[in-house]
């Protein structure tokens, strides 16, 4: 690879101090709000620290918009991790978490505790985040009690997508959003530092929010949260298959790509790559002394 020229990126920004769990407590004391995406690469993980998101989250989405599959079930704790590592080596300064696939903490408390350090110990992570509610309850305290920070995540969990009937919303009910509201005191009782709310009405997630002391972080749940968080492939335009309707489109880097391929085979197919200034040059004495060498 040739060395890329310097890009000016303008004034440096003011270094940013490292995202803790701590700091997101005080951010939702300060009534400010928590930004987090996903990402499961270096150069992205990258470019949104740079940016100043606060957390960068490790999905098991990554099956889905990065792997192909049909949903997040088939992720394994070895794909998981591999992905953490690349995003730990981009990113410096947000708060890394890490997503705990299916199967990976469900069979027993003690599986969960030993996947949830492998998280910190082989992936780079600050923490971990894994879906259900009162279920779950024991196996947050005791990771937590390991001193390794847990996320929840109720309402639409993909992980139990067959249970559920599909990906829909959920808590639309009195009594599925009781059941919510419940679970959620539960998780912030077992020590999760922090709940993502999936798919649910956005009243409810205010409510929610307003009872926790604990921040919540919104996909598809209004904006009453104490933060939000999208899918960046998402966000990008970058995943062909669906877009969510609560999901707004900064870019379209799908048909982008699609455009720079198309261009890029056009090229090479009319000779127009690679041109005098992508090509090594050399010195006419040498080559015609090379001729002469060859005979
Ligand atoms: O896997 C993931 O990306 C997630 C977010 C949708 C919260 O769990």
């Amino acid at each position: 690879m040739s060395t890329p020229a310097p890009v000016s990126t303008g004034a440096l920004p003011a270094a940013r101090k490292k995202i803790t769990t701590l700091t997101f407590r005080q951010k939702k004391e300060r009534g400010e709000l928590i930004t987090m995406l996903t990402a499961y690469d270096y150069p992205t993980a990258l470019a949104m620290d740079k940016a100043g998101v606060d957390s960068i989250l490790v999905g098991d989405s990554l099956g889905m918009v990065v792997l192909g599959y049909e949903n997040t079930l088939p992720v394994t704790m070895e794909e998981m991790l591999h992905h953490c590592r690349a995003v730990s080596r981009g990113a410096k300064t947000a708060l890394l978490i890490g997503d705990m696939p299916f199967m990976s903490y469900q069979v027993s408390v003690e599986q969960a505790v030993r996947n949830a350090g492998r998280f910190l110990q082989e992936g780079g992570m600050d923490a971990v985040k894994l879906e259900g509610g009162r279920e779950r309850a024991d196996a947050i305290r005791t990771i937590t009690s390991a001193g390794i920070p847990v996320m929840g995540h109720i309402g639409l969990t993909p992980q139990s997508i067959h249970q559920l009937g599909g990906f829909r919303a959920q808590g639309k009910t009195a009594a599925a959003a009781k059941r919510l509201v419940e679970d959620a005191l539960l998780l912030e009782e077992a020590g999760c530092f922090g709940i993502v709310l999936e798919s649910v009405p956005a009243r409810l997630a205010e409510l929610i929010s307003k009872r926790l002391s604990i921040p919540t972080i919104g996909i598809g749940a209004g904006n009453g949260c104490d933060g939000q968080v999208l899918v960046t492939h998402d966000l990008l335009g970058l995943f062909d298959r669906f877009t969510p309707k609560f999901v707004k489109k900064y870019a379209n880097f799908h048909a982008e790509m699609q455009r720079a391929f198309a261009d890029y085979i056009e090229d090479v197919e009319t000779r127009r790559f690679p041109a005098p200034e992508h090509t090594v040059e050399m010195d006419d004495r040498e080559w015609e002394g090379l001729l002469k060498e060859l005979g």
